[in-house]
This record gives structure tokens, C-alpha cells and sequence, in this order.
């Protein structure tokens, strides 16, 4: 039998190269050369073209490239009872932990805002700004390693999830009635949820009205987090004093998107936690292995919450 690769906005050679180091890797093909579709018993996917998962009459298992599986269950020709997995791995967390503290710093000391002033040739020194009260939405392996991270450097972190968490040191809000408490305080706004129906559209106007006047934020989640309206007027009216986005509802975000070109809007191109190669490559390996033997899976998916 085979493994099937098939990824967009990401490099089929190069995980084709990682997955073939190991001895215990089975025969593979990159889509679209499936060669016959009957040989295919897993596929590996990253925002996969909707429609073809239904076409492999023995497929055992849907293996998503990255932590995001959102693409994988709003395919509507999803063939039902596959399991599915997804990659889960302390590369990921620690790299967004990293991602968002360096967003962090650069908005306090002003980095990125005298790399600008230089190309004015402008002498500006300005006060780095105290503010460290950080609130992070999504409290899963990226938050609560981001909360550990921003908490050692010194800031005050809360974090807000469907259920209470108990980390040292960390303030724990949860359920929707607790998600206002939870901004209200906030000098950074971090996303790192899951995209599910409850948490599609959450950075809202009503959060940015409960959240503390001129909060940043960060969204480093899903583009259907945020209400892209909702975030203008909120810059326009100085309720958020500014953003970073890595994520966007259309990737790679078109040249013509407002959000391009306006000032208070840092954009980095889906980059804060790339999955890594190696490790990825193992995970999908080790899964196959227990897929064959019929032992549970690595980091299955639980479709009834969405990752
Ligand atoms: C990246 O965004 C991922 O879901 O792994």
C-alpha cells in the first residue's frame, strides 16, 4: 500500500525527501500522480483541494501536515469514520511562544517602527512602553507554552478556554461568560484558539469594546477568528491601538487587501509556527505503523470538537 502526499502552500519534495530517510517508509506518491487509487491507504494533506479524500476506496487515515485540521473538516466529501490526525509537537509551540514574544517586544521598544524612521533618516527615541499585561485566547499546547514563556520574561499573563486551566502562575478564565473578564485588562491580545464554529469570528467588536482602551492585538490562529470590519473600525477608533497578523481568511493575502497597506497593521505571512519537517515526517511514520498494526493513533482528532 501507499502514502499519498498532497499539499498546498507547502513543499510535497521536501517532506517526500524527510519521509523517505526513515527505513520503515512505506511507497509514496505526490498528488496529482496517484498512480492507482486503490494502492493509497493514507494521504497526507495541507489545505488540500476539497472533493478528492472521497476518491480512495481504502484510505485509513487523513494525516493534516500541520496543527490546523479546520480544512480538513469543512470538506463536505470528507469520507466519514477515516480517522484523522494532526500534527502536534513541542517545535510548534515553542516556535510560536517565541513568535509571540518577539511581536511583543518589537511593539514595546518600537523595533520595526525605527527601521521606518530610518529610512526617513529621522533621530526619534521614544519610552518603551511598560505595558505587560498579556490575556491569550486558547489555552491548548501553543498557549499555555506561549503563557510560560511571556510569564518568565516578566509579563502578567491570563488565559482564556473552554474549560479552566492550572498553570503556575497564570490566571485561568473560561466559557463564554468569562471572556470579557478575561480582555478587560489585556494591554496584548494574543488568539492562538482553534478554529471552531464557536470560535470562528471571536475577535469581534464586542471583544474589542470589552477589551482595556488601545490593547494590541495578535492573531496567530485562523483568519476566520477575526471580523476584518470590526478590526478597522476598532483601529479607526482607537479601541485597539494596532495589530500583527500571521493568519489570514485568504492565503497568501491578495495584493489588493487593505490590510496591506495600513499603518497600524504589522503583517507576517503565516510563518509563527512552521511545522518542522522531521518531526512531522516521524509522527505520520509512527501513525501509519499503528494504523497497520490497528493500535491507537498519535494525536487523533476528535471531529465533535474540531481538532
Ligand atoms: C499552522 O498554522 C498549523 O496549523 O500547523
Amino acid at each position: 500500500m501507499s502514502i499519498l502526499i498532497h499539499l498546498n502552500q507547502a513543499d510535497p519534495l521536501l517532506l517526500e525527501s524527510h519521509l523517505k530517510a526513515h527505513s520503515d517508509c512505506p511507497d509514496l506518491r505526490i498528488w496529482p500522480d496517484c498512480g492507482n487509487m486503490d494502492d493509497i491507504d493514507c494521504i497526507i494533506v495541507w489545505k488540500h483541494d476539497p472533493g478528492i479524500l472521497n476518491q480512495f476506496a481504502n484510505l485509513k487515515l487523513i494525516a493534516s501536515y500541520g496543527a490546523g485540521v479546520e480544512n480538513i473538516l469543512s470538506d463536505p466529501d470528507l469520507p466519514q469514520g477515516v480517522p484523522i490526525t494532526r500534527f502536534v509537537d513541542d517545535t510548534l509551540a515553542d516556535q510560536m511562544a517565541e513568535y509571540m514574544l518577539a511581536v511583543i517586544l518589537n511593539h514595546r521598544l518600537h523595533i520595526t517602527y525605527y527601521r521606518e524612521l530610518q529610512a526617513a533618516s529621522q533621530w526619534r527615541p521614544t519610552e518603551f512602553s511598560h505595558a505587560k499585561n498579556v490575556t491569550i485566547l486558547g489555552m491548548g499546547e501553543l498557549g499555555s507554552v506561549s503563557a510560560k514563556l511571556l510569564n518568565q520574561n516578566g509579563y502578567t499573563v491570563s488565559g482564556w478556554s473552554r474549560s479552566p486551566k492550572n498553570i503556575e502562575d497564570i490566571t485561568s478564565y473560561y466559557g463564554d461568560d468569562q471572556l470579557e473578564d478575561a480582555v478587560k485588562n489585556a494591554d496584548y491580545i494574543l488568539c492562538l484558539l482553534p478554529l471552531t464554529p464557536q470560535t470562528t469570528n471571536i475577535l469581534n467588536k464586542d471583544l474589542f469594546k470589552a477589551a482595556k482602551l488601545g490593547a494590541y492585538l495578535i492573531n496567530a490562529g485562523r483568519g476566520d477568528h477575526l471580523n476584518e470590519d470590526d478590526l478597522l473600525e476598532a483601529l479607526y477608533n482607537g479601541q485597539l491601538s494596532g495589530a500583527t497578523l500571521d493568519v489570514f481568511k485568504s492565503e497568501p493575502l491578495p495584493s489588493d487587501h487593505v490590510f496591506w497597506r495600513h499603518p497600524k497593521i504589522y503583517i507576517t505571512p503565516h510563518i509563527s509556527s512552521p511545522t518542522d519537517k522531521v518531526q512531522v515526517a516521524r509522527q505520520i511514520l509512527d501513525n501509519y505503523a499503528r494504523m497497520k498494526k490497528g493500535e491507537a493513533l498519535i494525536n487523533q482528532v476528535d471531529p465533535k470538537r474540531s481538532y
